[in-house]
């Protein structure tokens, strides 16, 4: 029997994707390491299992894919991609093409695309969100390669991917590591989003003293308009949970250290590269790395536990709360602004022409991002006027001018009563600078000049200039 596509690496998005494919009436070829694992995925399914082809050894496992062979690896990103590429590509032939449906480094994807080409292969870097069950049922599907090659994919692609009002969140975004630099940026702005999620979740337990069943009724209702999401839906489900051992709120007996795989970092690091400020993302990236100094934070609480604060400026009534959502809504757009703003100077610097509309339209179901928001930033980006970025679309510039009190004042108060709001500031603070004409890098630029000889334009007139600082 012949396979549709064939599926490396049967962890647990490997395995869901793979029976995803099969109940979507495709044949999938499956492949791992641990050969009993490809066969217990064909018998441990019934009805879908029929789909799904157990190989014994990798070269029957190639056989048994009908060509031009679609071969996808669902590995972890990094070495073992490289790896497993290099076990496979030599039994392929020219015009099959591999798959790296992992989280993978866009850098990496860019230079494997090149190695893979040039051997005659072709190469595609698939970013794929939502999970374990978005991979089972239905995740977004952001892929990077030739257009040409996505042609041979999307058959298939379509019918797994998750869809949003009967159109799939699947496109092809642009060549080689497109894919994996926009999940690079989802993912950076699933650390934002989270990040300022749990910092009013801060505000909500340190500032006001509510209870997580409380918190999760809050965030339920918050969830039947603009905040309305993935990740909003899920707050409140596990604020709502109980630890069955102890019978307190589950989230009360979960360790406050969050880890990382780097795909946050990641998107940092190429923001920073492209010279935009993704501060929203840099916040929730570092304040996962302040968390997981645990011990060290307890000892500092120590050393710091005499300065005073001003506590109790917030309030847990509808209007207290009705802020606190105005609040989050705006700083969440902010955020989002950053991330679009990170991919379209990466569109620019790599000449991809990313297709920022479309971007939105696919991350509006599937994805973790997901949200009803989402659909409001396709259409800032359909509505035919310039979106130099976000902040600067019609709609957004409203939202932004109405909720920006509410920031502003949530910060404040958070700021004076010592509860942490990293993300949030950094939204406020990005807004500010960003609405600025005349910023302060004058001075910096004085400075630089007066030490270094760096130069300066001046406002009056064109031209690099030198100033003859006093000798200091
Ligand atoms: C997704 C997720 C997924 C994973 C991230 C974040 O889109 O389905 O983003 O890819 O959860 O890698 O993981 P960390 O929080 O561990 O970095």
């Amino acid at each position: 029997r012949t396979a549709d596509i064939g599926v490396v690496g049967l962890g647990t998005m490997g395995s869901n994707l793979a029976l995803n494919i099969a109940q979507k009436g495709f044949t999938v070829a499956v492949h791992n390491r641990t050969i009993a694992k490809s066969f217990a995925l064909r018998d441990d399914n019934p009805g879908i299992g029929d789909n799904v082809v157990p190989a014994d050894s990798l070269e029957d496992f190639v056989a048994s894919l009908k060509t031009p062979r679609l071969v996808l690896f669902m590995v972890p990103a990094g070495k073992i991609v490289d790896d497993e590429m290099a076990t496979i590509a030599p039994l392929l032939s020219a015009g099959d093409v591999m798959i790296d449906a992992g989280n993978a480094d866009f850098n990496d994807t860019i230079r494997r695309s090149k190695a893979v080409e040039e051997t005659g292969l072709q190469f595609v870097g698939m970013g794929v969100s939502g999970g374990e069950l978005g991979a089972r049922h239905g995740p977004s599907i952001m892929v990077g390669g030739a257009e040409a090659t996505y042609g041979l994919l999307s058959p298939i692609l379509t019918r797994i991917a998750a869809q949003y009002e009967g159109e799939p969140c699947v496109a092809w975004l642009g060549p080689d590591g497109a894919g994996h630099f926009v999940k690079t940026i989802h993912n950076g702005i699933e650390y934002a989003d989270m990040q300022m999620i749990a910092e009013i979740y801060g505000i909500m337990r340190d500032g006001i003293g509510l209870e997580p069943k409380a918190m999760a009724a809050i965030f339920e209702d918050w969830n039947t308009r603009g905040l309305s999401s993935y990740l909003i839906e899920i707050t409140a489900v596990t604020l709502a949970e109980t630890d069955p051992e102890t019978g307190k709120p589950m989230v009360d007996v979960i360790v406050d250290e969050a880890g990382q795989k780097g795909t946050g970092r990641w998107a940092v690091i190429e923001a920073q590269k492209l010279g935009v400020g993704a501060t929203t993302i840099e916040a929730a990236v570092s304040a996962r790395g302040v968390s997981s100094r645990r011990s060290e934070r307890a000892d500092a609480g120590a050393l710091y536990a005499g300065i005073a604060t001003q506590a109790g400026g917030f309030a847990g009534d509808a209007a207290g709360l009705a802020e606190l959502e105005e609040a989050l809504e705006t700083a969440k757009i902010i955020a989002y602004a950053q991330g679009y703003a990170t991919m379209a100077a990466a569109s620019q610097e790599f000449s991809w022409n990313l297709p920022l509309a479309e971007i939105a339209r696919i991350w509006r179901a599937g994805c973790i991002i997901r949200s009803r928001f989402l659909d409001d930033i396709a259409r800032a980006y359909d509505s035919g006027e310039t979106v130099v970025n976000l902040l600067q679309a019609t709609d957004f510039v409203a939202r932004v001018s109405a909720g920006q009190g509410a920031l502003r004042r949530i910060v404040a108060r958070a700021m004076l009563a010592g509860i942490p709001v990293p993300a949030l500031s950094a939204a406020l603070a990005y807004l500010d600078d960003y609405r600025r004409p005349r910023g302060t890098t004058n001075l910096t630029q004085a400075q630089r000049d007066l030490f270094g000889a760096h130069t300066f334009h001046r406002l009056d007139k064109d031209g690099v200039f030198h100033h003859q600082w006093p000798a200091v």
